[in-house]
Order: C-alpha cells, then structure tokens, then sequence
C-alpha cells in the first residue's frame, strides 16, 4: 500500500503554505508515481473551532497510525486569551507528547542563492548543510527536583540534569539512523569534562556507535561545538546533543544561514512496526498573523520540511534531493518572498507564486 501522510494546516498562514506541499505532492503523485494515502484535519484553534479542543483525539489517534505528520502551524490573536488547557499549542504538545517525540532534527541549510544573507564570511555557509538532533523530551528542563525553594534566609532555583542511559541510548541510535542516510558523520556534544550526565551520555553514544560501524563517530564539549558552528560549520554533518545544548545550539545553527521562512524541522520517535520511525515535520515559523490571507509566506519552510519527511520517513532521498534542488534553482532565479528581501529594486512573489515556480522546477529537472 502506499506511504500515508497525515496533514494538519492549522491556523494563520499553516493553510497557505501547506497548500503549496500539497502541489509537490500532486506533482510527485502524477509525474513521477510516488503516490501518497494523504489524509487532512484539523490541529490548533481551527479545531477549537470546531470540537472545543486544539486536537481531536481522532485526529490523534489517526496521527498514531500513519507513516508521518506535517504540521502547518497553530495559534493566532483570536485564541490568545483561551484556557491554557485548551490554547492552539496544546494540540501540538499532546501530539509531541502521546507520539513520544524525542529526537528533534534541526537542519542547518544553505542554499547559495541566500549565502549573503547570512550574518558570516559567504565561504563559512555557502553550501552548508548539517543536521542537529536534539534531545527533545528529558534532562534539564524534566529532571526532579525543581522548583524554587527556601534554603537558610534567602531562597534557591533548583532544576536537575537528569538523563537515563535507555533516553540516551534511543536519540543516539536516531542520531546514528540519521547519519546512515546522510554521510556517516556524526558528533555528540555535551561536557563530559565537568557533568556526570556528560560521562553517562559520551560512554552510551560510544556504545550505540558499536552497531554502526560505518558511521565516524567524534565527540566535542558542548562550549567548543558552539565555537566550531561559527569558526567552521561545514567540518560537521550530524550533532547529537542533549536537550539544553540543543536547543542553543539548534538556533545558533539555524541562524547561520538566515530567514525564518526558510527553517525546517521534525521529531521523531521510537520505531513502528514497518521500521520508520514515529514522526512529525513542521516548519520553525509559527503562523504569522501579521501576514496570514496576504499570499505573503513564504512555503519554503514547510516544503523542506516536506522534503525532510521524503528523506527520513519514505526513503526517497533522492526525491528530497531534487526538491531542494528545485528551491535552490528559484531562488537563484532571484525569486523571492517578501521575507527574503533584501537586494534593491527586487519585487516579492505571493506565496502561490513561490510554490508553482518549484514546480515548475521540478518539471524542468
Ligand atoms: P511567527 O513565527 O509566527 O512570526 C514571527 C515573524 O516572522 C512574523 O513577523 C512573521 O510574519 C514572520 N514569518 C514567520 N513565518 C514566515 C513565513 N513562512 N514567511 C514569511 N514570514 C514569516 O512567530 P510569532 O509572531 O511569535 O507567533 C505568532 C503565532 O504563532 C502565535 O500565536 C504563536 O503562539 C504561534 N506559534 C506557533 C508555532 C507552531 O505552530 N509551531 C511556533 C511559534 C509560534
Ligand atoms: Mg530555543
């Protein structure tokens, strides 16, 4: 049977941007017999809308089911002063949550076209392309105890680095599938020279890399990794690190290469029975109410995050291939949307513009 994809637009610009996915999808469908079962509902206040709640729970029983999730995004000012257990973002969270997400990839990505946008040297990003994998669901930001506490006369914040070799050992072997698929490069970071979880994580991760010996594995204290990203980005093709780390260094790394419109991302779980792992793509972008019904956005997040779900979930890298290829041919055809605008005298395309022109490319290759 064919792959099955569940799409959840969401709210704001979610619904304008997917619907420039669902052009690839049509496109891939049609011209190149990589049929989807694709199925759409509602996640984030557009469900409110309708249920009362941010997620169905058939709506996330049926995410439980298929072979990926691509989420727009959710929220808007319409929703901002609901109940906290019903806001947009809590239907995003229940998913993450009830699909254990834990391994949270963040490329960092630099299509040529866009190498002057970034805030170093063009030599440092120009065709940059390296992966962050996160830990996504314990460590500092879970462990017990936390919480602030009386301590003498004054008071004290508490929180506790805290990880389990079983949570390591499953992101490291993500990490390591990951890097199977993309050039057998992987290093850990984390600062095993003054954390006990530092010593625990470094020993897992060296352990996980027995089962894949085909993968040069290094490790680099957390502090030195983040000055390597800036010295010398392209010496690194997958980082694993741990939830604190990660989510510092996943933004330094995205930022390298620019604007919000154009970052992907996924999270992935434990394995189904098919093998692929749980997953969930989304774009970084939230959904933008500042522009949303304008045909502003730009869908080259959520398209890559759709080319990122071909790589990981379906097994067809070399369609993700020729799809990032296809957004690096409009954008060094000059198009671009309202965001990327930086050069004199360029004017914007709309949204749908965006998504035909990939297409076409697509055709074209
Ligand atoms: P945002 O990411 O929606 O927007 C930040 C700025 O970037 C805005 O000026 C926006 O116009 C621009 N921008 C974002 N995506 C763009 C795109 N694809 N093309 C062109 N410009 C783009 O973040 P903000 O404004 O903090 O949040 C807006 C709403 O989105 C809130 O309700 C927030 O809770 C929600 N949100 C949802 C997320 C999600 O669904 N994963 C993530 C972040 C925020
Ligand atoms: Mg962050």
């Amino acid at each position: 049977s064919n792959p099955s994809l569940l799409i959840l637009p969401g709210d704001g610009i979610g619904p304008e941007v997917m619907a420039e996915v669902s052009k690839v999808i049509q496109w891939l469908g049609d011209k190149r017999g990589m049929k989807f079962d694709v199925s759409e509902d509602l996640v984030g206040g557009c469900a409110y809308d309708k249920h009362g709640v941010p997620l169905h729970d058939d709506t996330m029983a049926k995410a439980q089911e298929v072979d990926a999730v691509l989420l727009g995004a959710v929220g808007g000012p319409k929703y901002d002063n609901l109940d906290f257990s019903v806001k947009p973002e809590r239907g995003l969270l229940r998913l993450r949550k009830e699909m254990d997400l834990f391994a949270n990839l963040r490329p960092a990505q630099c299509f040529d076209a866009l190498a002057d946008f970034s805030s170093l040297k063009k030599d440092v990003v120009a065709g940059l392309d390296i992966m962050i994998v996160r830990e996504l669901t314990s460590g500092v930001y879970f462990g017990e105890p936390r919480g602030i506490f009386e301590e003498g006369n004054e008071r004290v914040g508490i929180n506790t680095q805290r990880y389990t070799e079983s949570e390591i050992d499953r992101v490291a072997r993500s990490a390591f599938e990951l890097a199977m698929k993309r050039n057998r490069k992987l290093c850990s970071m984390e600062k095993a020279n003054v954390m006990e979880s530092g010593i625990l994580w470094r020993e897992v991760v060296t352990e996980v890399g027995k089962d894949y010996p085909d993968v040069e594995l290094s490790h680099m204290y957390a502090d030195a990794g983040a000055m390597q990203l800036t010295r010398w980005p392209k010496q690194f093709d997958v980082i694993v690190t741990d939830n604190l780390f990660g989510d510092l260094l996943s933004d330094l790394a995205a930022m390298l290469t620019g604007s919000l419109g154009m970052l992907p991302s996924a999270s992935l779980g434990s394995p189904m029975e098919n093998g692929r792992p749980k997953a969930l793509y989304e774009p970084v972008h939230g959904s933008a109410p500042d522009i949303a019904g304008q045909g502003k956005a730009n869908p080259i997040a959520c398209i890559l995050s759709f080319a990122m779900a071909l790589r990981y979930s379906f097994d067809a890298g070399n369609e993700a291939e020729r799809l990032e290829q296809a957004v690096n041919a409009v954008l060094a055809d000059g198009l671009r949307t309202a965001d990327l605008l930086g050069e004199e005298g360029v004017q914007p395309v709309s949204t749908s513009e965006m998504g035909d022109a990939i297409v076409a490319k697509l055709e074209a290759s």
